[in-house]
Parts: C-alpha cells; sequence; structure tokens
C-alpha cells in the first residue's frame, strides 16, 4: 500500500540535518547513477509556468517526480511568484516496483515560516556549503531578505559557527521586518545594512537569495577565502517570447572570474535553461565548461572541492533536482510510516 500524505501533517518529524543529509545521499546517487536523472523540465506560456523535477536513487530505493505550477511577474529588475498550486511529490519504491506514497504540498522543514512553496531550495544549497565552506565561517553576508533568505538564513547557521549575519535588500522597510522576524530563530546577531558592498566586506559565507534579475554580487567585493551561494535560474522563455531582453543574473561575471572552484547543481541545466549566471560568463571567455563542476561528482568525491583556506568558492544552485526531491519523500515516507500517519491507498 502506497501512503497518501499531507505535508503538513509532517509538521515536526524532519529537523533540517535530517533533510540536509537525505538530500545530500540523493545526490551522492546521483553521482553514481546519472543517467537515472533528468534536469528539472519547465514548460512556459507568459508567466505561466509548469516545473517537473524527476529522478531516482538507487540505493534509498525510491524514484519518481516532484511537480509544481506557478503564474509569476516579472520586471525587468526582479521576478516573484504572483500565485503557486499546491507541489506534489509523487514517489516509487525503486525495487519493488510499487508506488510508495504521495505527499501534496512542501515539506514543513521551517517553524517561521508558512512553509508554503520552495522549502527544499536551501537544503540543496546548504549541501553545497558542507562540502565547500571552511568549517570555521563566522561572518555570514545575506543577500534578499524574502522567502529563500529566511530559508538559506536558518540552514547555513545550522551547519556553520555564524556568529554575525548582514542582510542588504533593496527596501529598508524588508531589512527591517527580516531582522526582527528571524532574530528569534536564530543565535548570530542579525544586522540590517544599508550598503550592498558591505555586506559581502569580511563575510565568510555570502548568500544570494534574492529574486532580482540583475547582478546584486559583485566579484571585487569577495573575500579571500569566502564561499558564495547563488539561487537565481533562468528566464530563458521569456526572452525567446520578447518580454524581457536579457538573461537573468544574480553574479557579476568577476564573482565567477575570482572563484577557485565552481560548482552548480547540474550542469546541463544552466545548458537547458540558457543560465545567465553561467553562460554568460563562459561566452565572455571568463570561465570555460570544463571549469563548472557538479554537486553529484563533488558528493560522491569524483571531483576536488575546496583545497585552501584563502581560496573562493561558489555553489551556483542552479536549480533543485529529482534526486534531492525524491531523497525527501524517501524520508519523509519512513518518518511518516514510523508515526503511524498518513492514509493507505
Ligand atoms: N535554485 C533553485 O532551486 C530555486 C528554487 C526556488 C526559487 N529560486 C529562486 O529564488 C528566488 C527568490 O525566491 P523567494 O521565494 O525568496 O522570493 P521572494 O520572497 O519574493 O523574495 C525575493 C527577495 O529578493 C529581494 N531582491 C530583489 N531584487 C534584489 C536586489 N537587486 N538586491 C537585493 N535583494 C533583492 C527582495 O527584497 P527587496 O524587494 O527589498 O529588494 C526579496 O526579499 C526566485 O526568484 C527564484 O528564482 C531558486
Amino acid at each position: 500500500m502506497a501512503l497518501l500524505l499531507r505535508a503538513e501533517e509532517l509538521k515536526g518529524l524532519i529537523s533540517i540535518e535530517e533533510a540536509i543529509a537525505a538530500v545530500e545521499t540523493g545526490f551522492r546517487d546521483q553521482g553514481e547513477y546519472p543517467q537515472f536523472s533528468l534536469p528539472r523540465q519547465r514548460m512556459m506560456a507568459g508567466d505561466r509556468r509548469i516545473n517537473i523535477h524527476s529522478g531516482g536513487c538507487v540505493n534509498l530505493s525510491v524514484a519518481g517526480t516532484f511537480v509544481h505550477y506557478e503564474r509569476h511577474r516579472y520586471t525587468k529588475e526582479d521576478q516573484s511568484y504572483g500565485a503557486a498550486g499546491k507541489r506534489v511529490y509523487m514517489a516509487y519504491d525503486s525495487e519493488t516496483a510499487k508506488l510508495l506514497t504521495i505527499i501534496v504540498g512542501s515539506l514543513p522543514l521551517y517553524d517561521f515560516d508558512d512553509n508554503d512553496i520552495a522549502t527544499e531550495t536551501a537544503i540543496t544549497s546548504a549541501v553545497g556549503t558542507k562540502h565547500l565552506a571552511r568549517q570555521d565561517c563566522r561572518v555570514m553576508g545575506l543577500y534578499g531578505t524574502g522567502r529563500q533568505a529566511r530559508r538559506h538564513l536558518k540552514v547555513m547557521c545550522a551547519l556553520r559557527p555564524i556568529e554575525t549575519v548582514k542582510v542588504f535588500s533593496r527596501s529598508a522597510d524588508h531589512r527591517r521586518a527580516f531582522c526582527a522576524l528571524m532574530q528569534p530563530h536564530i543565535d548570530a546577531e542579525i544586522i540590517p545594512i544599508d550598503n550592498p558592498r558591505a555586506v559581502a566586506t569580511g563575510a565568510d559565507l555570502v548568500v544570494c537569495a534574492t529574486g532580482s534579475n540583475v547582478p546584486v554580487l559583485f566579484g571585487d567585493w569577495l573575500e579571500p577565502g569566502a564561499h558564495v551561494t547563488s539561487i537565481v535560474g533562468s528566464n530563458k522563455e521569456l526572452v525567446a517570447e520578447g518580454l524581457v531582453s536579457k538573461p537573468r543574473r544574480e553574479l557579476d561575471d568577476e564573482v565567477l572570474a575570482r572563484a577557485d572552484v565552481i560548482v552548480a547543481t547540474l550542469k546541463q541545466q544552466a545548458i537547458q535553461d540558457e543560465q545567465g549566471d553561467v553562460v554568460e560568463p563562459i561566452q565572455n571567455g571568463i570561465i570555460k565548461w570544463d571549469d563548472v563542476k557538479e554537486l553529484a561528482q563533488l558528493v560522491a568525491g569524483k571531483v576536488t572541492g575546496r583545497t585552501g583556506e584563502r581560496q573562493i568558492t561558489l555553489f551556483k544552485q542552479n536549480s533543485d533536482q529529482g534526486v534531492g526531491f525524491m531523497a525527501l519523500a524517501r524520508l519523509a515516507h519512513d518518518k511518516a510510516r514510523a508515526a503511524g500517519i498518513g492514509m493507505e491507498i
């Protein structure tokens, strides 16, 4: 029998640490069986888009698809969700071939949040930080004050001994509200900053978790030894339809030029989506495709990450992948079975 779950039933059952460990295992599996997953597929008509993340993890006995639909708003400067339907995980047991679980909704991983959409994204970013950032990161610079910024703040503070967090987004009101909301949930001191350059100054971890379409982080701001995470993806379809003129960027070319190690969640995703933060620096002769490594290869120990304390590392978290969602579905299913929740179907 398969288990039908409402995501909210799982509240309190899955810790951030367990979610990171599951997604890490999923990516290690992808490093072993890359042919068992596809890049995220996206179909768009104007501001309507459907997203499908498919893949399987042999070592976790799970395979399937995660799907979500949304309307989004876009301007030349930024992009945001207009409306988003409930997300759905559909996972099979990859050994018995039986349907394992259907989970409706995003996993409720955060106690400060409505956990409505994309709760998994920061978990994928965390796997990159775990493998690339120095252990002694104490200062974090954070760009963005929205949903992803809140979640990235929480996961990064769970991974490294962060003492100070400097936060910037364009609106002073958003910065103040973010600090007031998040301070009770974080041991580190969170400080709103009105000068974006000052956020990266002295920062060991730099996280770009914005809805921006234009660079928010500039390479000459970075300190030696910093680890950078960036999550903005692509607007290829909007460019193709002539609705915007340029690919999205969250980083300038100099960030890529200064990075000693560049890892993307999946290279094929950058190619398929013509993602500006990866494709434009290659077109501009700043980096080569061979300079871009993949998360699965890094986690599986097939490529080298940071080799020095003063190296700058970059994780371009360029889309969550099916393997991560399926690893979480397996974890959620096993937790739900142990707790006796969900409906047998
Ligand atoms: N890689 C992945 O797997 C993945 C998955 C899901 C989502 N995403 C990306 O995550 C992005 C953010 O999603 P969200 O749910 O957090 O959106 P959100 O709640 O709307 O927040 C967006 C934030 O970006 C800030 N921002 C926009 N332009 C900025 C700029 N130039 N400089 C600094 N901050 C800026 C906004 O604050 P102000 O208005 O105050 O500037 C706001 O705090 C989405 O655009 C999406 O592309 C990536």
